[in-house]
């Protein structure tokens, strides 16, 4: 599972139209979500990512029966055959999003027997607020070995008010909240738009769920929610990562699909460099130009609508190539600068202060290097590293890239890029 590489050849001035694939962050959830409806759920757009396939096997092992045409994207979860509410710790090691099946295991059974994650309750990305919004509404949560036994005696409606707009603890107490009698508030609540697209297919099941500004989620309790079909929304970090490689490539490519209205943030600071940025119609589709002679920008990540963490690894490659000197601040997660190590490997000139901020020197090119990733977002980035850098890079740790990318060399290649994967 493990072994494997990507071979990356310099890659100048990436050029053509390339189309995205259906959001990760938003199908996670949407499959987790499937659990708070008897019938057939049938999704579109799914993305055949490590992850997904994850969950499927996290989701048979509660007893749906799920088929995945790849060629059509389409996966149909018939929920009507559960018969368990128990998650192994084999799953739950594996990807921290196997936790968004508490909340609609607890709404529909009233109980859950979820594993721990990996350890991590005191440590990095804990799940503390996940587990202080159901104690809130009343569920008796006891640690059993590897295991968090949660029960519902029985959910109640509850005003929670979240320290910090957690994407999953939000999408977590919604689901549970959805068939909870009594109107249930969430206030600082996650609106990310991933969040919002789970809301749009929970709205579709039958629930009411009112969004107030500013982050605040009411949701009025219903009976019963029906299965239906659903469109995944285009993701926005796989195309802001694609943009990304264009600019480091001095490229000029096209997005059709891309979803500009969710990524101002983002798309702003390209501009600031000097990319040319030209949106294709009111609501989606992107074109870059890079600029020869890009301009660094200091930025910070936030809870959206601020700059995606998920895109940071990225644009700080980005910052590594543009001239003069950027800041960048991580204040979404306390350890997601771990590619910095890497980049240095290639000759970029970045001085870490802790583990949030970073200063980038910008340096006329990178060379090629043996670079080994460290998570999903920072696979992407040394790829993207790669294109830019003289000679050849070599990473390893590709199970990362595929947990959270579909064939995106291919994708790459087709624009130009020289990519060769060796699993
Ligand atoms: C989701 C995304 C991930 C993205 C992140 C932020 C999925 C599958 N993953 O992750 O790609 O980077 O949103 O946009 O959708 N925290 C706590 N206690 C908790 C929960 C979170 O302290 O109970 C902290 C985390 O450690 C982190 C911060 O809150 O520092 C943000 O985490 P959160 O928004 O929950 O991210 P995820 O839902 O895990």
């Amino acid at each position: 599972m493990n072994g494997g590489c990507i071979v990356v050849e310099q890659s100048v001035g990436l050029q053509g139209e390339v189309a995205l694939e259906g959001a990760k962050n938003a199908v996670l959830v949407i499959m987790a979500s499937s659990v708070l409806a008897s019938g057939v759920t049938i999704l579109t757009n799914v993305p055949a990512l490590a992850d997904v396939f994850q969950m499927k096997q996290l989701l048979e092992q509660l007893g749906a029966v799920i088929t995945f045409d790849q060629a059509t994207k389409t996966m149909e979860i018939n929920t009507t055959t559960l018969n368990d509410c128990v998650v192994s710790p084999e799953l739950m090691r594996k990807m921290r999003a196997s936790i968004l099946v508490a909340g609609p295991l607890l709404a529909r059974f009233g109980r859950a027997r979820v594993a721990l994650p990996g350890g991590c309750l005191l440590g990095a990305r804990p799940i503390d607020l996940h587990l202080r919004a159901f104690a809130r509404m009343g569920v008796a949560i006891e640690v059993v070995g590897e295991y968090l036994h949660m029960n519902a005696h029985p959910l109640c409606a509850q005003t929670f008010v979240l320290e910090y707009p957690s994407v999953g603890a939000t999408e977590n107490m919604m689901m549970a909240a959805v068939l909870t009698q009594g109107v249930t508030r969430i206030i600082n609540a996650a609106v990310e738009p991933e969040v919002l697209d789970l809301i749009a297919i929970l709205r579709k099941m039958g629930a009411r769920i009112e969004i107030e500004v500013p982050g605040t989620l009411v949701i009025e309790g219903v009976s019963v929610l029906s299965a239906v079909e659903y469109e995944i929304i285009p993701d926005r970090l796989e195309a802001g990562t694609l943009l990304i490689a264009a600019a480091v490539t001095n490229g000029h490519i096209s997005i059709p699909d891309c979803p500009h209205t969710v990524m101002d943030v983002f798309l702003e600071r390209l501009t600031e460099m000097g990319h040319e940025i030209t949106l294709h119609s009111a609501n989606k589709g992107v074109t870059l130009k890079a600029t020869d002679v890009p301009r660094a920008v200091s930025f910070r990540t936030g809870p959206y609508p601020g700059f995606p963490t998920d895109l940071q690894a990225p644009m700080m490659v980005a910052q590594c190539l543009a001239l003069g000197t950027s800041v960048i601040y991580e204040t979404v997660f306390e350890n997601r600068l771990v590619h910095t190590r890497e980049l240095q490997k290639m000759g970029a000139q970045i001085v870490q202060d802790g583990s949030l901020i970073a200063t980038v020197k910008g340096v006329d090119c990178l060379y090629g290097a043996s670079v080994i990733a460290p998570d999903i977002r920072a696979s992407a980035a040394l790829v993207i590293a790669g294109l830019a850098a003289q000679g050849q890079t070599i990473m390893t740790g590709i199970h990362h890239f595929r947990r959270g990318y579909t064939r995106l060399e291919d994708k790459l290649c087709a624009l130009g890029a020289r990519i060769k994967v060796q699993e």
